[in-house]
């Protein structure tokens, strides 16, 4: 039974001022923190302002104590209907860290125990960042993606070796310049000379290569363009789309994430059409809720999709929406956000959800979510990669 509930102000890893909640019930204290976008897509659920978050914590948390922590699909969806429509009566923070808390209860610290059937993600891992996380490159993120290892420790190693002979290859270059929110190498290299380094090191390794253009971050609505600023250039939607088969094409790209704008389904559909057998992945197209996937699902626009809780506001609705991606055949990526803290629970979430989790390559924030799932390679049993 649920005894308190409490929030405390906490720090993410860019310094930003989040949630922690600790939830006492009869069988112990269960803690949960929320994450931070800095590329935030138009259709995530609303954030508040972290004070007035706490105070309407104090204001609400009468309804659930008394409550079974058992019930985890009951709690979280009270979280849902206090939070209206858009999140804006609570704020997804306090709806995120509330759910976290409320999973580990249910299941005594141990979420992965949720679900019935476990596979291990192959992590998507950010290797060289830009855009909006700080970096020379206009695209946001750039990944490896060991896709043909044996285990988690295995990918997580060939990941952690890629960015360090990456690291060594910018720093012969003389254009190392450190790195950015989430711990990726930043450089002032443009775009199609990062892809040459990083598909130098995925040859090496045996990985693939991804991409995270975060187009809308590039989008220019009144300009009716995508504005590339390191690079000095303008394209059209119709440009934007030879611009990504040209690297797909050149750079043998594995996995894209949004190429276009987040109302471009029509856009992401005919890149699509054009090349079945790589991953056209959905983030800010999506913002992990179920009436977007839809619309997505009628266009063919994506086979691939970003779940990141706090988009929708709950663990508990990201499941569904995982669990209705999987039913149409979507490919679903668990994913960190860029303002992170050292809670682990996406990794619990992809061994029962997706064949691929997306965090960075280092950093303790980023650690803490692929050594917990190292972790759980050695606990569970007969422990197998996902099948892709
Ligand atoms: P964000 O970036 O967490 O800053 O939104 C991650 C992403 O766009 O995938
Ligand atoms: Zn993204």
């Amino acid at each position: 039974m649920i005894k308190d509930i409490t929030g405390f102000k906490i720090f993410n890893s860019r310094g930003e001022p989040t949630i922690l909640i600790r939830t006492t019930t009869d069988r112990g204290t269960f803690y949960g923190s929320a994450p931070s976008g800095a590329s935030v897509g138009r259709y995530e659920a609303k954030t508040l302002n972290i004070e007035k978050s706490l105070r309407i914590l104090r204001r609400i948390k009468v309804n659930f104590i008394g409550l079974r922590e058992e019930d985890f699909e009951v709690l979280d969806e009270m979280v849902v209907q206090l939070a209206g429509e858009n999140f804006e009566n609570i704020g997804s923070h306090l709806g995120f860290a509330l759910s976290s808390s409320f999973l580990k209860a249910a299941t005594l610290n141990e979420p992965y125990t949720y679900f019935k059937s476990l596979s291990f993600p192959y992590p998507i891992g950010n290797v060289v960042g830009g855009g909006k996380h700080g970096g020379g490159t206009d695209i946001q993120e750039f990944h490896l993606i060991p896709t043909k290892v044996k285990s988690i420790e295995e990918a997580v190693w060939t990941n952690i070796e890629g960015i360090k002979r990456i690291k060594e290859e910018l720093s012969k270059l003389g254009k190392l310049y450190g790195k950015n929110d989430e711990n990726a190498l930043v450089s002032d290299l443009d775009d199609e000379k990062t892809l040459e380094i990083l598909s130098k090191v995925a040859r090496e390794l045996d990985a693939k290569i991804g991409i995270d253009v975060a187009a809308g971050e590039l989008w220019d609505h009144k300009k009716g363009k995508y504005v590339y600023r390191k690079t000095n250039k303008e394209l059209t939607p119709v440009e934007q789309l030879d611009f990504m088969k040209e690297l797909i094409n050149r750079w043998n790209i594995y996995y894209v994430e949004d190429p276009f704008n987040e109302d471009d389904f029509k856009k992401f559909s005919e890149l699509r059409k054009w090349r079945k057998r790589i991953l056209i992945c959905g983030d800010d197209l999506h913002a992990t809720n179920v009436k977007r996937l839809k619309i997505s699902i009628k266009y063919d626009a994506c086979n691939s999709t970003i779940v990141k809780p706090n988009q929708i506001g709950t663990i508990g609705s990201a499941i569904k929406f995982s669990e209705f991606a999987n039913e149409n055949g979507i490919k679903t990526v668990l994913s960190h956000r860029s303002g992170e803290t050292n809670d682990w629970i996406i990794a619990d979430l992809s061994l029962g959800l997706s064949p691929f989790i997306k965090t960075g390559v280092w950093g303790g924030e980023r650690l803490a979510k692929l050594n917990r799932l190292i972790e759980l390679w050695h606990r569970i049993e007969k422990p197998r990669m996902a099948k892709l």
